[in-house]
């Protein structure tokens, strides 16, 4: 172990996630990234600090409160909730957990805006942007679809063809429309003001390059840099859920304007009720270090916009931008249907968080690249590292201990095996300080490889069973025991449950801050199995929980569903009929009083139906899509008079009424509440 280097007060964050959706499998390689380096940190006796928050503004949040008929208070507060529980239930130990749409950060972003506006560096300018005249909201780029003006694909984004990658922008689109309302955007004018970031570009290109980032971060941020760099846009229109700019009235801070001050503000958050000093650590010319854990698609926010804005705001600036890639399951991109996209909840019903504390780490480096959860190696992975070597170790020679009175011997059997195993923690400790968390773990599981060979040579099993060899056993059990004890220091940060369950056992505290000292003449506890294995039950139900939650969540809301219908898909209307015409279908609001499966029948399910005085029984080719169950006690809409039919199963005596291409794609109708059945629908 090296020499302990003097005490560093160091703050750390992870980006801060959104708060209009659930935390998935690909956010915890963050902040499991970030929390395993802050364990270190406190594990070598350094000051560090690590704080978050829910990044809880924006167009996207304000739309997701509409959808769930709530106010965006009230749906930032009830995730907030949510993604506090997933990482504390994940180990995560922030010190704060706050939100951007709190005092600090209203004051906090005033401040920087104010400051960076007496610089010289805001500019307002008139710009033309599409409007929905029905939602009366400016649209981004991504909330405008249409037909691409250069090679006539139909469905595209607003602002670049996924086709022919053409750009453009989104009033370029032939029959543009509103994602939000169908309705056709039209032109208009408004003024927004603009951060000048063309006048940072000397600066970022040496920041950039001053060892605040890895080279291949910096590499890609050059080309943007030598490209040339444009102002940036940060405020929006009402309606915004947002702050409203101090001296623009009706014009708000875009999201990503306050999103990193929310690192700020969560740290002020913090002191004051602490009573620790902010201004020590972000004053312009302090002492201390700052951390940001952040994934590759964010890389500009972070390292140009944010640099150029603290240093213009007199704060100081990164210490590191620490970038990762992206996770894929099973070699691919996260999916819903194929049950990979992952929530953080969906995996703690049904698996122990170390065990993806533990793959993650395995699998991570200080690089970009992109990092797979393969689900057979996972399991593969963690039983025969954790429980095969690591947990076996102790299991294999506790009880030796135990039987010999419980405390450990005062002699170092194999002395080699003991030097090299503190030796290794000097490595193990330099690849947790650089993030190659890979490298940490296979040093770590070599250190258990010996360790395992030396039991199995020694074999205290048949030693013990030749009278006089007990001061041998307890020996090689001691050494035994104290491999155990090196391992789990070393796994600490990856692992605190197993590590305290580990440290009642050894009776010790498991630390990094002093050289590992051999437990000799120490007593220790009863041994309890620390881990068990992964059974693949688990990931099974795990998957398939997943997959029934994107089936539900494309019922629930099939307009947000990845597959909907594109406009080209869609049936032609049918040919005009008068009024008249209309008005002889009878059609009831109907409760559902019973939904059954039809023996013999492959599509049908058999629906009793309450349409106020009377009840019908009506076979509906629905089978595919619904599970009788969840059908009883809903209220739809029936064809009332349509002739009754004689089917193989017995009489239908009228339709229900559904959407949809077929399949798992049918969607009954609901009316809203307070229609009962028997209502006449017109
Ligand atoms: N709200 C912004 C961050 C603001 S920071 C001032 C945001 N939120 S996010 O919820 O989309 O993502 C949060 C973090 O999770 C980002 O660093 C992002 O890169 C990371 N990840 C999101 N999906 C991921 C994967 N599939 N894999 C790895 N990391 C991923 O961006
Ligand atoms: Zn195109």
């Amino acid at each position: 172990m090296p020499a302990m280097p003097a005490k560093r007060e160091i703050l750390v964050t992870s980006a801060l996630p959104y708060a209009n959706g659930s935390i998935h499998l690909g956010h915890m390689v963050e902040t499991i990234q970030t929390d395993i380096w802050v364990r270190f940190q406190k594990l070598r006796g350094h000051t560090c600090t690590y704080v978050c928050a829910d990044d809880a503004h924006g167009t996207a949040i304000m739309l997701k409160a509409q959808e769930n008929g709530i106010s965006a208070e009230e749906q930032i507060a009830n995730i907030k909730a949510e993604h506090l529980a997933d990482f504390t239930d994940f180990d995560i130990a922030f010190d704060n957990y706050h939100s951007t749409h709190t005092e600090e950060n209203k004051a906090l972003s005033a401040l920087i805006y104010n400051r960076v506006k007496a610089n010289g560096h805001i500019a307002k300018r008139t710009i033309t942007q599409a409007f929905d005249p029905e939602k009366e909201l400016f649209l981004a780029d991504r909330y405008v679809k249409g037909t691409c003006p250069k090679c006539g694909a139909q469905d595209q984004y607003g602002d670049n063809c996924e086709s022919c990658s053409a750009t453009y922008s989104p009033m370029d689109l032939k029959d543009a429309r509103s994602v939000l309302s169908g309705a056709a955007p039209v032109a208009k004018e408004s003024d927004h003001y603009f951060f000048t970031l063309p006048e940072f570009e000397g600066y970022l290109k040496e920041w950039t390059r001053a060892g605040h980032l890895q080279d291949e971060v910096a590499n890609k941020l050059a080309e943007w840099l030598d490209s040339g760099l444009q102002e940036w846009d940060i405020s929006r229109d009402a309606p915004y859920f947002g702050f409203e700019i101090p001296d623009a009235p009706g014009k708000y801070f875009y999201v990503w304007l306050d999103a990193p001050i929310g690192y700020m503000a969560s740290h002020k958050n913090l002191c004051e009720r602490t009573g620790q000093d902010f201004d020590h650590y972000w004053k312009a010319d302090s002492t201390t270090e700052l951390y940001h854990f952040i994934g590759k698609d964010i890389v500009n926010f972070h390292a140009l916009f944010w640099p150029a804005l603290l240093t213009d705001a007199n704060f100081r600036t990164p210490t590191k931008v620490c970038v990762h890639g992206f996770l894929t399951v099973n070699g691919k991109k996260m999916s819903k249907s194929r049950g990979t996209f992952i929530n953080a909840r969906t995996y703690l019903n049904h698996l122990n968080p170390e065990y993806l504390r533990y793959y993650y780490a395995a699998k991570l480096t200080a690089s970009v690249d992109d990092l797979d959860l393969n689900l057979d190696d996972f399991v593969q992975r963690v039983n025969s590292d954790l429980v095969g070597k690591v947990v076996n170790i102790a299991s294999r020679t506790a009880k030796f201990v135990q039987k010999a009175g419980g405390t450990l011997s005062t002699t170092i059997i194999d002395q080699a095996l003991w030097d090299k195993t503190v030796a290794a923690g000097e490595v193990i400790t330099a690849h947790y300080e650089n993030r190659e968390y890979s490298k940490a773990m296979r040093e770590i599981m070599a250190v258990a490889d010996a360790a395992n060979e030396f039991i199995a040579e020694q074999a205290p099993w048949s030693l013990a069973k030749i009278e006089g060899n007990e001061q041998q056993v307890l020996d090689v059990c001691t050494l035994g025991i104290n491999c155990f004890y090196a391992i789990m220091t070393y796994l600490k940060p990856v692992l605190p449950k197993t590590a305290q369950a580990a440290e009642a056992f050894l009776n010790t505290t498991l630390t990094l801050e002093n050289e590992l000292a051999f437990l000799g003449a120490h007593s220790i506890n009863k041994f309890k199995p620390l881990m068990v294995r992964i059974d693949t039950k688990a990931i099974d139900a795990m998957v398939a929980q997943t997959q029934e939650e994107a089936e539900k969540l494309a019922k629930a809301a099939p307009a947000n569903s990845a597959k909907t219908e594109s406009a080209s898909d869609l049936e032609p209307i049918a040919p005009e009929i008068t009024f008249d015409d209309f008005a002889k279908i009878d059609l009831r609001i109907a409760l559902i009083e019973n939904a059954e499966h039809v023996d013999g029948a492959k599509k049908l399910l058999r629906l009793t139906l309450n349409i106020g005085n009377e009840t019908k029984q009506v076979f509906a080719g629905i089978k595919s899509a619904y599970q009788p169950e969840d059908l009883i006690g809903k209220h739809t809409v029936m064809v009332a008079n349509l002739a009754p039919r004689k089917m193989k199963f017995g009489m239908s005596e009228g339709m229900v009424l559904a959407a949809g291409p077929g399949g798992k794609e049918l969607y009954i109708l609901e009316p809203h509440a307070g229609a009962t059945p028997g209502m006449r629908v017109m």
